[in-house]
This record gives C-alpha cells, structure tokens and sequence, in this order.
C-alpha cells in the first residue's frame, strides 16, 4: 500500500531544525523513482473528476511534486515563493510554522480572477503555510478548490483550519 511505502520511505530526523521537532525528511523518497511515480499517479488518481485550472505549490518542497502533478494534470503549476524571489509584482502574506515564521508571495497576475486552484504542498503540520497561500489565492479572486499532501501530521490538529477555504483535502499518509 502507497501510505505504508510512504511512511517506510520518509526519515524522521530528530531535533531538526530545532530542539522538539521531528523532521520529516523526503529526501529518501525522491530517491526512488517508481515511488515518486507512484505519488504523483495517486494524487492524479484522487483529483479526478474535478475541475481544476491550476496547482499552486509552495517553495520549496511544494515544488517537487507539485510540477510533475500539474504536468500529469495537464495544467499550469503557480509557483508561490518565500519573499523576495519572485521578479514581478506580487502580493504576500506572513505566517507562522512549526519552527518559525515566514512571508510567501505571489505573482499578481499567476492566473485569472475566477480561476479554480489546487493547493500543494509536501507536508501539512500547523497548516500555517497553505493558510497564507489560500488567502493569496483568494485576493486574486481565486477559488480554493482543495489541498493535495504527500503527509499530513494530524497530531497538529490543522485540518479546521483549512476547511473555511475548501474541505477536500487529500493526504497520502498521515
Ligand atoms: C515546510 C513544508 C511546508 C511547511 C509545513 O516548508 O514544506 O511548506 O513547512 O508547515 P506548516 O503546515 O506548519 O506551515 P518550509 O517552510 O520548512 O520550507 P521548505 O519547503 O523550503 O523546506
Ligand atoms: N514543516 C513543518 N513541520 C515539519 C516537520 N515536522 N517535518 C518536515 N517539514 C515540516
């Protein structure tokens, strides 16, 4: 089973970046190809039938899978970056994570008002960064039509938190 690869596959790494938190670590899995395959087939899997216009992955581990699901998709991949790094306009937003606090932006003119975007990311743990996504998602006068995770870390209690913009939300494992 995907899930049971998953979590056999992703390293906890104690302590990192900082006393208390276990850092899970997906390095090990983008060593290995066919599992790779296998998440960004799953993810396409789970997303059928919904009509989405983009994905939107954050820097930078939503990066990784997120392009390779927009390519399967079909569809454009929204790259939302830490400040300071994206060349045109931008709006931003600040949040707080697990281990500390930062800004994410977002070209002003990623894709049309109306447009239905799927949010990426590698990991769920506050749920702080694709908070702040959403909410750039929606000055744009986008639409959040969910959220896809590799794992969610459900002990941090942040699915509420994402249930005001969308309540689908795909984890692979948790
Ligand atoms: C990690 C991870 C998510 C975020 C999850 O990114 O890739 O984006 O933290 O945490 P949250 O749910 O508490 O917001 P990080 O900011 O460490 O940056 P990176 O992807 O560049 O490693
Ligand atoms: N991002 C936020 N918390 C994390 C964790 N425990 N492991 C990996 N990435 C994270």
């Amino acid at each position: 089973m995907l899930e049971d690869r998953l979590k056999s596959v992703i390293r906890d790494i104690p302590d990192f970046p900082q006393p208390g938190i276990v850092f899970k670590d997906i390095t090990p899995v983008l060593k290995d190809q066919e599992l790779s395959s296998a998440i960004v087939d799953e993810l396409a899997k789970r997303l059928e039938g919904m009509e989405i216009d983009a994905i939107a992955g954050v820097e930078s581990r939503g990066f990784l899978f997120g392009m390779m699901l927009a390519n399967k998709l079909g569809i454009p991949f929204i790259p939302i970056r830490k400040q300071g790094k994206l060349p045109a306009k931008t709006i931003a937003e600040s949040y707080k994570l697990e281990y500390g606090q930062a800004t994410i932006e977002i070209h002003e003119d990623a894709f049309v008002p109306g447009s239905r975007i799927l949010i990426h990311d590698d990991l769920l743990a506050t749920g702080g960064t694709v908070v702040a996504a959403s909410k750039l998602v929606e000055k744009l006068e986008g639409v959040v039509v969910g959220y896809a995770f590799i794992i969610s870390l459900d002990f941090l209690h942040s699915l509420g938190r994402l249930t005001r913009f969308s309540d689908n939300i795909i984890a692979l494992a948790r």
